[in-house]
């Protein structure tokens, strides 16, 4: 099987049953091959998804999308990496829009958000080799037709909660591997990353917005978010002035 409408996202597209974890996978297959640029990953039973630092993505088996795609973006220099993440996360949430006629954001660093509700997660795992991004596995999970989620998950919603519509998942692997592949070629050509941030600012979940944070010690303060630098840390104003923050350092409140 393979997807219709993209030129080489998910021309290979590896589908299973059931698979532990659609980002594990890939990255063991890197290790093994050199599996081609656009081979995606998919099921529609992951039983051990993987989040960010080193949480856990929870799925109910045959509602949901849950693929990795494997990308070898040797083109952008180390210092630039963030950029992947700002072009995925955009393809993501056009995606997203594109399904939900409601405000849909990007929650630094990639979470895609309809309202103040998690709808889709983003797991981003590069591999570095002679001083180059060699492979980068992306892995996205998005909640499609899954209507009730665990206590886990307070904030989940679904592409069903929010439009009341059950949606075909194997044309959505399509669509999506569209956006992510559009957004991917123009990553490419680009030498200027500054309108792509520009672009990722404007739909930059609470930017501008104050509101609360939590710090890794625990404790709480006000803010507003003022940018992403280039590293991809947030840029936070507050009354202790202006702060950078990694993803282990902050939570929003
Ligand atoms: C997060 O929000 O913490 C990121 C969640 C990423 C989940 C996706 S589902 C497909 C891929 N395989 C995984 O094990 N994780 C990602």
């Amino acid at each position: 099987m393979h997807t219709k409408n993209t030129l080489f996202i998910g021309k290979v597209l590896l589908d299973f049953p059931e698979l532990e974890s659609t980002n594990l996978y890939a990255l063991e297959l890197l290790t093994k091959s050199k599996p081609i640029e656009g081979t995606v990953i998919s099921t529609f039973q992951q039983t051990q998804g993987r989040g960010q630092i080193g949480s856990s993505w929870e799925s109910e088996p045959h509602k949901n999308l849950s693929l990795s795609v494997i990308l070898h973006p040797v083109f952008l220099p180390l210092h630039e990496s963030f950029a992947l993440n700002l072009a995925i996360s955009l393809a993501v949430r056009d995606f997203i829009a594109k399904n939900v006629e409601k405000t849909t954001k990007v929650k630094w660093p990639n979470d895609i958000y309809v309202g103040n509700r998690k709808i889709c997660g983003i797991l981003i795992q590069n591999s570095i080799g002679n001083g180059l991004l060699q492979s980068s596995v992306v892995g996205i999970g998005v909640n499609v037709n899954q209507t009730s989620f665990s206590t886990n998950a307070p904030n989940a919603t679904s592409l069903t909660l929010e439009t009341a519509r059950t949606f075909p998942l194997y044309d959505l692997i399509d669509d999506l591997c569209l956006f992510v592949e559009q957004r991917y070629l123009n990553l490419k050509k680009t030498t200027s990353f500054e309108s792509l941030r520009q672009e990722y600012l404007q739909h930059l979940y609470r930017y501008g917005e104050e509101s609360s944070f939590r710090r890794a010690d625990g404790s709480v303060f006000q803010g507003s978010i003022n940018d992403i630098m280039p590293s991809g840390k947030l840029l936070i104003n507050s009354a202790f002035g202006e702060e950078t923050f990694s993803i282990k350092e902050i939570s929003f409140l």
